[in-house]
């Protein structure tokens, strides 16, 4: 499977989804078609290239949400990936978008989308002390982290005395549940998007 991946910083699930694609569990299953970003500037773009992905920017910035998206469409299409992996991709997707690649759009998030969505997920866990939080890879729909759940992975909490540690236990659990899940829905292993359930809940 063609994968695109998309991301607006660091790049870090990007760097664990290239090296298991390159020697891990994605090998032999997906290959990256390219690495977009809508900063041109992210460091993870310049990681992906060193790392010798194919990559494509385009800013985004001051632009409106439903142009720039159709223009990112005609970009990823040229690529033709059967599976948009969204890695920190820090834009809220537009219907078209979404409608261009439908239930072929993965994202992570760094909490159980049931609980929270939207940003500083690792805060929010963190700040009310949480003794677990489970890291939410989950197909993309309309809303913001509420399409149907893929896989889920705790995260050990206690004990964690700074959010840097939280973020850093979190990242490791991030790091390989994105991959393996990838691995299981390109194997056909996981459940059909339509019996996965459906996060409704708004924040606590
Ligand atoms: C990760 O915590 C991811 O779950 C969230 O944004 C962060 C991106 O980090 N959606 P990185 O750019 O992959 O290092």
């Amino acid at each position: 499977a063609r994968l695109a991946i998309l991301l607006s910083g660091r790049g870090s699930n990007m760097v664990a989804l290239v090296q298991a694609v390159q020697h891990g569990g994605l090998a032999g299953l997906a290959e990256v078609a390219v690495v977009f970003s809508n900063k041109p500037d992210a460091p993870g773009l310049a990681t992906a290239a060193a790392l010798g992905c194919p990559t494509a920017s385009l800013g985004s910035q001051g632009r409106k949400r439903a142009e720039f998206d159709a223009e990112v469409v005609e970009i990823l299409r040229g690529y033709q990936p059967d599976y948009v992996v969204l890695a920190g991709y820090m834009r809220i997707l537009s219907p078209t978008f979404i409608r261009a690649f439908a239930g072929r759009i993965v994202n992570i998030h760094p909490a159980d989308t049931h609980q929270h969505q939207g940003l500083h997920a690792y805060e929010w866990a963190f700040d009310n002390r949480l003794p677990e939080t489970k890291i939410t890879v989950h197909l993309v729909d309309e809303g913001l982290d509420t399409g149907p759940i893929l896989a889920q992975h705790p995260v050990d909490l206690r004990g964690a005395e700074t959010l840097a540690e939280v973020e850093r236990r979190g990242l490791a659990v991030e790091h390989f549940l994105y991959a393996d899940t990838l691995a299981r829905l390109i194997r056909g292993e996981l459940p059909t998007p339509a019996a996965a359930p459906v996060a409704t809940a708004p924040n606590p």
